[in-house]
């Protein structure tokens, strides 16, 4: 039964969105109380595009005092959010600014909730305690796609035992965030494909919920899907276009924000929860994961929750209506989403992620999924150790 369920919207964050909004950032940082920042980045593109150097250089002038912390790596590290943590500590910093994708925003909150909780910050993860508070975190956006510079979310990976796990929490909203479309640019083609299927994932899985529905939620919810794939589009041909590199900027942010779930029964998130295993098992891009296994898993689920997936069909993907043969439109909607990903050079199986795994690794696979969501995850359909083997088997 469809009808509209309570919920709470909550999105602090201030953003600052455009071209050379970074300017505005000494300002920004004064008007959240931050007197020591730690600048906290990732491999090297903002060292290369000179983002970095430009941060520095409005903090020095400003009189702001910094400290720095690089080397953020896709997937981020426990062990590099310890030496962030300690590093943070010695310096007595007020506030970590990432300059980043959503690897670094993520790994800046994980060091912000170690500095404020004593013990060990894997424990939220782990999801054996809860934190009390967070060191406040900012964002410099370099990539569309987790949504992080507005969520309550940070995903990290313990490299003991190779666990990719992520701790929702409101503490951990950034501050404010600054979002310069253009400093996208300079995002290799498969960056850039991988953050749209991100993007689009983070409003899908809230659309793809049994109970609860808004007309004003799905009407949001299928317009940043439709205005995505039609600027992922424009990407791939004119990779500089600044109004597309901005719709899906701000795409990204809305997408996981919480608005396009409003009045949602919370969503399903098995999509998620199935690739942060892949993320841990073989580090794969998040977005690329996600395309991966999402045929699958529609194809497992579809006929349980007929109604959405015959709307996505006819109101996202264009197929045309067709009542007396729901179930075929459905599945129509699933090969279009399917070909938009090959369209963008995106995977839909483990063979197009150049993987193989063996049937001892789906099972562990789906072994490590059942462990990390508590026995079974999803919303129409509910997918435990046994369902998720069979959808990882799908995706080969
Ligand atoms: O490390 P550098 O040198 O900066 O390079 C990065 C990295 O190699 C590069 N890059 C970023 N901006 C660039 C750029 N290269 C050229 N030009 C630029 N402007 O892109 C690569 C990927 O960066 P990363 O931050 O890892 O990507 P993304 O933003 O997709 O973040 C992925 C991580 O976020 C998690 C994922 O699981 C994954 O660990 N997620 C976080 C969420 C959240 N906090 O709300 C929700 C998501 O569902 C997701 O799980
Ligand atoms: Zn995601």
């Amino acid at each position: 039964m469809l009808c509209m369920q309570n919920f709470t919207y909550y999105t602090p964050t201030k953003v600052v969105f455009g071209k050379e909004t970074v300017t505005q950032l000494p300002a920004l940082l004064r008007e959240f109380g931050a007197r020591k920042v730690l600048i906290h980045y990732g491999q090297g593109s903002v060292v290369r595009s000179g983002l970095l150097a430009r941060v520095r250089s409005l903090l020095d002038e400003a009189g702001l005092a910094h400290a720095e912390l690089g080397g953020v790596v896709p997937n981020p590290r426990l062990s590099l959010v310890y030496e962030g943590i300690a590093l943070a500590k010695r310096e007595g910093v007020d506030l970590i600014l990432a300059v980043g994708g959503g690897s670094v925003i993520d790994s800046a909150k994980a060091i912000g909730y170690g500095v404020v909780n004593e013990g060990d910050v894997w424990d939220f993860y782990a999801h054996t305690r809860e934190a009390k508070g967070c060191l406040p975190v900012a964002a410099v956006l370099t990539l569309s796609a987790t949504g992080s510079e507005m969520s309550n979310s940070s995903v990290l990976t313990k490299e003991d035992g190779w666990l990719k796990r992520g701790y929702n929490a409101d503490w951990c909203r950034p501050k404010f965030a600054i979002l310069d479309p253009t400093y996208t640019e300079t995002l290799p083609a498969y960056q850039t494909a991988c953050g749209c299927t991100d993007i689009l994932m983070h409003t899908l899985e809230r659309y793809f919920a049994k109970d609860g529905s808004m007309a004003l939620t799905d009407a949001i919810a299928e317009g940043l899907l439709r205005t995505v794939m039609a600027n992922a589009r424009v990407l791939q041909q004119d990779p500089k276009n600044y109004d597309a590199r901005a719709e899906i900027m701000w795409a990204g942010s809305l997408s996981h924000n919480g608005l396009t779930g409003c009045g949602s029964d919370g969503g399903d998130w098995v999509c998620h929860r199935m690739e942060h295993e892949m993320g841990g098992l073989w580090d794969v891009a998040h977005g690329a994961g996600l395309a991966a296994i999402w045929g699958s898993w529609a194809r497992f689920t579809y006929r349980e929750n007929l109604d959405r997936f015959y709307r996505f069909a006819t109101q996202v993907m264009g197929i045309a209506p067709n009542p007396a043969s729901r179930a075929a439109v459905a599945l129509e909607g699933i090969e279009a989403l399917e070909h938009f990903f090959r369209e963008i050079g995106m995977p839909t199986s483990f063979h197009d992620l150049n993987l193989a795994p063996t049937d001892e690794e789906l099972s562990l696979l789906a072994k490590k999924y059942a462990l990390a969501v508590g026995g079974a995850a999803g919303s129409a359909v509910k997918i435990g150790e046994t369902e998720a083997r069979a959808i990882y088997r799908m995706a080969l």
